[in-house]
Parts: C-alpha cells; sequence; structure tokens
C-alpha cells in the first residue's frame, strides 16, 4: 500500500492541466451500454474508480480498449448482472443499472454498502424506475429491477438532502428508451449531469432540461453510437486551486477547466482575499496579502460543492479568524477533522458544522486518508505544515486525482510516494 510524505513550506507557482470529470466519465462510460454500436470516449482519466468501470463494462460482455485518455466500448451483446466481486470496490457502480434497465429491461446489481462520508441509500434511483414502470427487488445484497415495459411517467427525485446526481443519471438513462415522455422533477443541475445528457443526445436522445431542476426526455426506439470529451473535472480544478490558496508564490494557473463550473468556489476564494481571473479555459489564483475567514454551506450545484468540503478545511485551518462550514449533503462528512486537528488544527464539529479557529501554523504528521477528498485535504494541509506530513491509505486518493502529486511537484511541491 503506498503512503505520501508532503514535505511541508515549498512554494507553489506555475500551471497544471487538469484532467477530465471522473463524476462525468463514469455515468458516461456506463451509458455506453444503451447501443450496440461503439462510443468513442475522451479525456477519460486514468483512475482506480475509472478502471473498476471498465472492469464492470467487460463483465457485462462488452469490447473495452483504451489508448491513453480514449476509451473505446462497444456492447454488442450484454448480459444483465454486475457481480459483487467488481460492484463493491465503488459506489458509482450503481450508474449501470439505468443503462441495463433502459437497454435490456432488467438489471442486477450488488447493493452499495455504507460508505465512510455516510450512509448512501439508492432509494430515490429505485422511485424514479418505479415511475417508469419497473419493478424491484432485494435479494441476497443484490437488487434487481425489470419491468416488462418501461413507460415515461412524471418522476419527483427529491430526497431530504435535495437532487441526486447519480439518481438523475440513472433515470435519465433508463427513460431514453422508455416510450413516451418522462419529466423528471428536482433534477439534479449538476455540469456532470449536462454533460451525460449531452452524450446521449449525441447518441440519438431527446433530452431536454438537462441542467435545470427539470429534465424532460421522449423515448426513443433505439441508440446508435457516439463520440465525446468529457468535461474538466471540477473537483480537481479546485483542489488545485485551494493548493494554490495555501501555498501559493506568485500565479498559479490551471489549464483545461471550465471556469463557468467553478463559480461557487472562485466566490468563496474571492472572499477570502484570494484573487482570481480567468481567461478562456486558465484559472489563475493568486494571493493579494491578509486572508479572511469564510462562512461555507455545502449545497446542490449552483452551491458550494460537499465535494470541496474538506480541502476548504485545510485551507480555513490557517486562516485568521473563525470560519464556520455547514455540510448539508453529507451532515457526517467530517473523517478529515481528527486527522487535521492532529497536526494541530483547531476545528471543533457541531452536528453537521465545522467551526474552524484559524492557527498560526499546521505542524507535519502521520494522517490515515479515509475517503477520496478527505485524502487530498491532508495533502493540502501537508504544503503548509512544518515538516513532514505522511498521509497513509493514499489508493483513496487515487481513485479520484490523476498524478496529484506529480502534479502538485511539478507546481514547486515536495511530495514523495512511497510503498508503506
Ligand atoms: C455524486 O454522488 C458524486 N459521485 C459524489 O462525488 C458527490 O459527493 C455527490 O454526487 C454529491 O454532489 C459521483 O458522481 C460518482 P447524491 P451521488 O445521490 O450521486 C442522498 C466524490 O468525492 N440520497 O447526489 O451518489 C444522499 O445520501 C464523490 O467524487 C438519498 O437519500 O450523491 C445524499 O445525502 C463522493 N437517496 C444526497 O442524497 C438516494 O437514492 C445527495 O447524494 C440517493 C441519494
Amino acid at each position: 500500500m503506498d503512503k505520501i510524505l508532503v514535505h511541508g513550506g515549498h512554494a507553489l507557482s506555475g500551471s497544471v492541466k487538469i484532467s477530465g470529470s471522473k463524476n462525468s466519465a463514469l455515468p458516461i462510460l456506463a451509458a455506453t451500454l444503451l447501443t450496440k454500436e461503439p462510443c468513442v470516449i475522451h479525456h477519460v482519466p486514468d483512475l482506480s474508480d475509472i478502471h473498476y468501470m471498465l472492469q464492470i463494462l467487460s463483465h457485462l460482455g462488452a469490447q473495452v480498449e483504451r489508448a491513453s485518455g480514449t476509451v473505446t466500448v462497444q456492447a454488442e451483446k450484454i448480459i444483465t448482472e454486475a457481480p459483487y466481486e467488481i460492484v463493491r470496490k465503488m459506489r458509482a457502480s450503481v450508474c449501470v443499472l439505468g443503462p441495463l434497465l433502459g437497454r435490456e429491461k432488467e438489471a442486477t446489481v450488488s447493493l452499495p454498502g455504507g460508505c465512510v462520508i455516510g450512509d448512501r441509500p439508492i432509494d430515490l434511483h429505485l422511485k424514479g424506475f418505479e415511475g417508469l414502470g419497473a419493478m424491484h427487488r432485494i435479494e441476497a445484497g443484490n437488487v434487481k429491477v425489470f419491468a416488462g415495459q418501461l413507460i415515461g411517467g412524471v418522476i419527483n427525485l427529491r430526497g431530504k438532502q435535495g437532487p441526486t446526481v447519480l439518481g438523475t443519471d440513472n433515470v435519465m438513462m433508463a427513460a431514453v428508451l422508455a416510450e413516451g415522455t418522462t419529466v423528471i422533477d428536482s433534477a439534479a443541475a449538476e455540469p456532470e449531469v449536462v454533460d451525460l445528457a449531452n452524450f446521449l443526445i449525441k447518441m440519438g436522445a431527446k433530452i431536454e432540461g438537462a441542467g435545470t431542476r427539470r429534465i424532460v426526455i421522449e423515448g426513443v426506439k433505439e441508440l446508435h453510437g457516439a463520440e465525446h470529451e468529457v468535461i474538466p473535472d471540477r473537483i480537481e480544478a479546485g483542489t488545485f486551486l485551494v493548493a494554490g490558496a495555501i501555498a501559493g508564490k506568485g500565479d498559479v494557473t490551471l489549464r483545461r477547466v471550465n471556469p463557468a463550473h467553478l463559480t461557487s468556489v472562485t466566490d468563496a476564494l474571492t472572499r477570502a482575499g484570494f484573487l482570481l481571473k480567468a481567461d478562456g479555459q486558465n484559472l489563475t489564483i493568486a494571493r493579494t496579502g491578509t486572508t479572511k475567514s469564510l462562512e461555507l454551506t455545502t449545497e446542490p450545484y449552483p452551491g458550494f460543492p460537499t465535494d470541496m468540503q474538506a480541502q476548504m478545511c485545510a485551507l480555513l485551518a490557517t486562516t485568521p479568524g473563525i470560519s464556520v462550514i455547514t455540510e448539508t449533503i453529507f451532515p457526517q462528512r467530517y473523517m478529515h477533522v481528527s486527522e487535521m486537528k492532529r497536526m494541530g488544527a483547531d476545528i471543533s464539529l457541531n452536528g453537521p458544522t465545522a467551526i474552524i479557529k484559524g492557527v498560526e501554523k499546521l505542524s507535519g504528521a502521520p494522517v490515515m486518508a479515509s475517503d477520496l477528498r478527505a485524502s487530498a485535504a491532508l495533502v493540502l494541509a501537508g504544503l503548509q505544515g512544518q515538516g513532514i506530513t505522511e498521509v497513509n491509505r493514499v489508493y483513496h486518493i487515487d481513485r479520484g486525482y490523476e498524478l496529484i502529486d506529480d502534479k502538485l511537484n511539478g507546481l514547486g511541491a515536495k511530495i514523495e510516494r512511497m510503498k508503506a
């Protein structure tokens, strides 16, 4: 198992290229199951979560080829059952349910268990499939969804915590091949949902309203192959902006980003006292002088993303004053806090709210990565820590960040990867 050693105190500057979005690529790869024809997907990041998805597609019978960032999938003949051994490794495997149900009118996938960022049910996905006339059964740890025929309907996907991203993706992927019109109300409006909708439209689907709370889908008989470029990863981009905020000396510029997808993050960083400049597909962050504490609440897009909450904790840990973060999407997503406290951060938790008293310096310490974003946040904390921060269990980082150590080293950080 690898570990990462972050030598604190090295200033960052220069530019870094942002990879394709993991959370777009995963459902888009699943959507290739909707056609017998080949699909070609570009800018697919080289991440372990993507490898798991490609393994699932191969298991289901698809021919999968990968040449650097381009993946070609042809799902001429498929089976409809994805086994526990592969599915358990990644919760997002659940997004093969929609396309399998759409194409074959049945799908069986191992039910995702709890996860370190909180209880993550799929009741809304199932409610959406029900709205298309499908039934489901839970048996031996698997969920089986099936329908004689899928018929469009009006489906409200609002849950207690707001809309569901993969739930919206799943219902959209099933509904494109349903008979008649489907309306998804309280749909997730994340850019990744829009990217999936754009890919489905290229395949011949009829979808309107992706990116709003109401998506309307006119079912078609069949879909064809298509070629698509995955959008830039806004969360990787946000993570590098925070790296620039924490350790930047001079400018840190991100290349191949969509600044419009990052507005809530750049607004927060601007309020914290940083200078942000967008220029086409480039986004630059620089320090202006004093930095300020923040109040932040995570919300569905276009609000501040839960996937950036841990990284902001790392920044605010050494920002003068008292900052307050409230996590509304995954209220227990604070595994990084106890690790940051071991580095000297002063953070207290009150239910879903973190109260962060900025300290002058963090000190390097051995810490444990618990989930993807928490692990990235610990690396960021290490950039400003005095001494060495040893981040263990870095396989979590490799699930969602392509070459994070090389990219940060390219900006001037000193990070080593070692076998633990
Ligand atoms: C997606 O997960 C992302 N994953 C997550 O990114 C991200 O944190 C999350 O959306 C929120 O933005 C992928 O895209 C692969 P949800 P998803 O369904 O779709 C509740 C990362 O770090 N809910 O939008 O699974 C749920 O418990 C990851 O890259 C139900 O109650 O999240 C949560 O409170 C981690 N019932 C809220 O809705 C359901 O059926 C939003 O979750 C589904 C969800």
